[in-house]
């Protein structure tokens, strides 16, 4: 992989990983458009990089600024596009607002895809382009807590097969890369705490950073990081009853720090 030939539409780059993935992505020398939607955060971030490169503050689940985004992409001749832009939510999901529910569900599939169907004749219309969808663990792995986001990334990590299935005769490869928790602003403190009382390692945006650079290096399709988060989402396609089992045993601790979202 040329990094420094890529041109990369970049969403939820104001995040913890999508910041961590543009400093890697520049520091390779890709010209890179940054999107999220926060302008002073895309603004310092753009300062921050070795590289000149643009962003765009939009709201991904406004049609009108979507397209608005597409339209720089086609300016840029864009030829990669990482959906890192996503919301998460801690609780149980009798106590999950539906509005909750509709923004996970609007940004991390909705928005998604629709921002990737409206890039893909730009796409196809290079020699060779790439999406890269970042899922997560629990798109594999229904886990007590994460009810809607699990099924939000269950829905990114079908698509992406999907897509990657019915593109199989075009240039233009498509890559899910599923990471474990990181430590990023998307957990808050409780959803932390959790992960040390249940020894659920957590990795830094950096490590996920150079990971989704070498899933797309190594031309990996999908990728599940860490372990034993590997193992456990290959015994969950098989045996889930075993993994039903494990998750029982975390429960109550689960449901008491639900209590405390
Ligand atoms: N952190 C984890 O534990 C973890 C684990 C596995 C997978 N992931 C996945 O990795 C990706 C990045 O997560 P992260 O930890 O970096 O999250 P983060 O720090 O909370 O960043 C989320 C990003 O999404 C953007 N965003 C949210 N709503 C948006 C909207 N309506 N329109 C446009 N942009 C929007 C945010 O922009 P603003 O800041 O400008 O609002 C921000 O750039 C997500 O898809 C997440 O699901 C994270």
């Amino acid at each position: 992989m040329h990094w420094s030939e890529r041109r990369i539409l970049l969403t939820g780059a104001s995040g913890g990983i999508g910041r961590a993935l543009a400093l890697a992505l520049a520091r390779r020398g890709a010209r890179l458009l940054l999107a999220g939607r926060k302008p002073t955060a895309l603004q310092a971030l753009a300062d921050e990089l070795p590289v000149p490169a643009e962003w765009r503050a939009v709201d991904l689940c406004d049609t009108d600024a979507r397209q608005r985004l597409v339209e720089a992409a086609r300016e840029l001749d864009i030829d990669m596009l990482i959906n890192a832009a996503g919301v998460n939510h801690f609780g149980l999901f009798d106590a999950q607002p539906p509005e909750s529910v509709s923004e996970m569900i609007a940004l991390n599939v909705t928005a998604t895809l629709q921002l990737t169907q409206a890039m893909l004749p730009l796409l196809k219309a290079d020699d060779e382009a790439w999406i890269v969808n970042l899922g997560s663990t629990f798109g594999a792995i229904g886990y007590p807590g994460y009810a809607s986001y699990c099924a939000s990334k269950a829905a990114l990590r079908g698509f992406s097969q999907a897509l990657r299935r019915e593109l199989a005769d075009t240039r233009v490869h498509v890559h899910y890369v599923a990471p474990r928790a990181t430590r990023t602003a998307m957990n808050d403190v409780t959803v932390d705490t959790l992960n040390a009382e249940l020894g659920n390692a957590m990795d830094s945006p950096e490590q996920v950073a150079d990971a989704v650079l070498r899933a797309v290096e190594q031309r990996a399709v999908e990728r599940h990081l860490g372990w034993p988060e590997r193992l456990f989402v290959r015994l969950n396609a098989v045996v889930p009853g075993v993994v039903d089992r494990a998750l029982r045993r975390q429960l109550a601790t689960i449901q008491r720090f639900a209590g405390r979202a």
